[in-house]
């Protein structure tokens, strides 16, 4: 197998503890699969900012970029309070966040709704991730009231487009529902590009069953009947809301992971949770929405969907008799960050010795190149 490189960008925060383990994964990955992996760490965010008087130094920037142009490279990413993801995200235009949110059996007990409402979650947020309010212009004042401020929520037609394209696309490989996320009763100009480009591009899709929901209504929807949802397409704003409200349905930020992609296909995986400064340097975050990123990038920039799911089976299995402190107890045993990685390795190592040369490291699924194809 070919090569792949992998810069790691841990941050701060909890971003150091967890990105530790999903690393830990991907070298394993590549040991027992059989390819070299060049790994190249460096400092980003506060830490760089207090060595090298910049949060996004320009080292780190050609290492980034090294990475962008390797057929199979990555970034894996931890956390930072401020930037550099935001830079990151514009400078590599890695516009499809893609976001699964799963209810495996084990962690039925963990969620804070009814098992027979949680059961048969599985959904994943289709967020765009370059525009909106996150990145329109900022303005700031004082006038005879006293201070005001603005910032501008921003969507062109090209950018509704590609990110509509990926998520119908996803649904179509999935299970052929999607549900577009918006505010169009108030915030009328906006939704209404992302309205009529879902009713052009769902031409090209006849078996994915579109609807609409504004965003108050779907928060409740997600918590009353989130099963019926498959692909939730999201605007930047109100995906990055919508994935911490799904995270809550399984019981814990610390499980969520996720992917950025640009339309060459080039991903930073990340968990979807940020710094977590109330738990920080206290070895007892969860490592595995770090691990389940890794997952990720097996399947898609690596194409090595079987890995991915053995690494998610052994998520399942680990958690069968293991619990870091965010999730419930529930006569598991309680571990941190690190022993819930080591644990999780070793059920990987042993996968890894029942299946090795088999073609299941490397089988199943539609790959997400395909999807991205849609946009170009
Ligand atoms: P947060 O996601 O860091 O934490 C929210 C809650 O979830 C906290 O109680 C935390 O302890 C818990 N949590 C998160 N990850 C966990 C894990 N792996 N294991 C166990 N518990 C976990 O969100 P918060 O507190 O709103 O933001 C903290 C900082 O992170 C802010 O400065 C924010 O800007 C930044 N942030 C960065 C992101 C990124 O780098 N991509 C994403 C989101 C927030
Ligand atoms: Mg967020």
């Amino acid at each position: 197998m070919n090569d792949a490189c992998l810069v790691v960008l841990p941050g701060e925060g909890i971003g150091p503890e967890v990105t530790a383990e999903g690393l830990a994964v991907a070298r394993l990955v590549a040991e027992v699969v059989g390819f070299p992996l060049a790994v190249e760490t460096h400092e980003v965010g506060e830490v760089a900012l207090k060595l090298a008087g910049n949060v996004f130094p320009a080292n780190v920037e050609s290492a980034c970029d090294r990475a962008a142009a390797h057929p199979r490279g990555a970034i894996l990413f931890g956390a930072v309070s401020d930037e550099p993801i935001g830079i990151l995200r514009k400078k590599y235009d890695l516009f499809a966040n893609l976001r699964p949110i799963r209810m495996w059996p084990v962690l039925l007990s963990s969620s804070p709704l009814k098992p027979s409402v949680s059961g048969a979650i599985d959904l994943v947020i289709v967020r765009e991730l370059v525009s909106d309010v996150y990145y329109g212009e900022a303005r700031a004042g004082v006038d005879a009231r006293g201070a005001w401020a603005s910032q501008e929520m921003f969507y062109a037609e090209p950018e509704v487009r590609r990110i509509t394209r990926v998520a119908l696309a996803l649904a179509q490989e999935r299970r052929g529902r999607l549900v577009l996320v918006h505010k169009g009763n108030v915030i009328k100009d906006v939704f209404a590009i992302w309205s009529r480009v879902l009713r052009e591009e769902q031409a090209r899709h006849p078996a994915v069953a579109c609807s609409e929901a504004l965003v108050d209504n779907m928060a409740m929807q997600m918590v009353l009947r989130p099963a019926a949802f498959d692909v939730v397409l999201c605007s930047n704003l109100f995906g990055d809301i919508l994935s911490d409200l799904g995270a809550g349905l399984l019981g814990s930020l610390g499980l969520l992971p996720s992917v950025s992609f640009n339309e060459r296909g080039f991903g930073l995986y990340e968990p979807v949770s940020g710094t977590a400064p109330d738990i920080a340097g206290q070895g007892i975050a969860n490592p595995l929405a770090s691990i389940l990123s890794v997952a990720m990038w097996c399947r898609h920039t690596l194409k090595l969907p079987g890995a991915a799911g053995w690494i998610e089976d052994a998520a399942q299995h680990v958690l069968a008799s293991y619990r870091t402190a965010d999730l419930a107890l529930d006569g598991r045993k309680l571990v941190g960050t690190l022993d819930m990685g080591a644990a999780l390795r070793a059920r990987l190592r042993a996968t890894a010795q029942r299946v090795q040369g088999d073609a299941q490291w490397t089988n199943r699924e539609r790959l997400p190149d395909e999807l991205l194809q849609t946009v170009r």
